[in-house]
Order: structure tokens, then sequence, then C-alpha cells
């Protein structure tokens, strides 16, 4: 299953209410990259519950970074926050058009995945470089 998402140290930030989301949100497109193989034993509702499952996730996931960051006052926090309302965007609509009828599975996969790997790497990486510089300038 070439296009699973194994969840590896490179995208442990260290915070482990965040990194056991982020594992959930991996195990969620998993699901739906199993139900985009095997069509015929999962039907079109089950694989729109399994999409509105992965936008509840993402978007207390959301939240749980969101407080953080204005907690720790950190200076990316709009673009941060643009980028994850951007995602929840694209998901919704894409859900959408899935529970329409569209053929679209395939790219909501293709773009679950994109955004995840590259938004923890770069995104939610700066969060982590800014807690450590913080901890490393108050002591
Ligand atoms: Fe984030
Ligand atoms: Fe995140």
């Amino acid at each position: 299953m070439a296009r699973t998402l194994i969840w590896d140290e490179h995208y442990r930030m260290g915070i482990d209410q965040l990194d056991q989301e982020h594992q959930a949100l991996f195990d969620h497109y998993n699901w739906l990259i199993e139900s985009l193989e095997n069509p015929d034993s999962n039907p079109a509702e089950t694989i729109a519950i399994t999409v509105a499952v992965l936008e509840e996730h993402a978007s207390s996931h959301f939240e749980h970074e969101e407080t953080l960051m204005i907690d720790s006052h950190y200076p990316h926090f709009i673009p941060h926050k643009i980028d994850h309302e951007a995602f929840m965007i694209e998901l919704h609509q894409m859900k959408n058009r899935l529970i329409a009828g569209d053929d679209v599975l395939n790219d909501l996969c293709r773009f679950v995945k994109n955004w995840l790997t590259t938004h923890i790497v770069i995104r939610d990486m700066g969060i982590v470089s800014h807690l450590r510089g913080q901890s490393g300038s108050s002591s």
C-alpha cells in the first residue's frame, strides 16, 4: 500500500497530545486509502462518514494547536491559522462533492496527504522551534 501514511520521528513535535492527534489524522487518512483501494466493500456512505470524522478530528486538533500558539504568543499564529482554515474549507467542499456523487476520493486523498505531511513538517514544527526558544530564553 504505497500511498499509506506512516507516522515516523520526523513528524514528532514532542508534545504528546498533538503528536497523538497527528497520528490519529494519519489513521483516518489510511482508512480512506483503504476505502479507495477496496471500493466494493466500502459504500459511498461509509466513505462520507470517514471524511466527516476526519473533519471533526482535524477541527479539534487545530483548536488545540491554536490555543497553544495563543498561550505561547507565537508570532506566526495568523498565517498558521489561515492554513488550518484553508484545509477545513477545501476538505469540506470535497466532502460535499463526494456526497453529491462526484468521483473525488482520489483527489481528496492526495490533498489530505500532501497537506498533512507538509503542514506538520513546516508549520507545526515552527511552533516547536518557538517553544524551544522560549524555554531557552526564560531560564
Ligand atoms: Fe497546524
Ligand atoms: Fe497539527
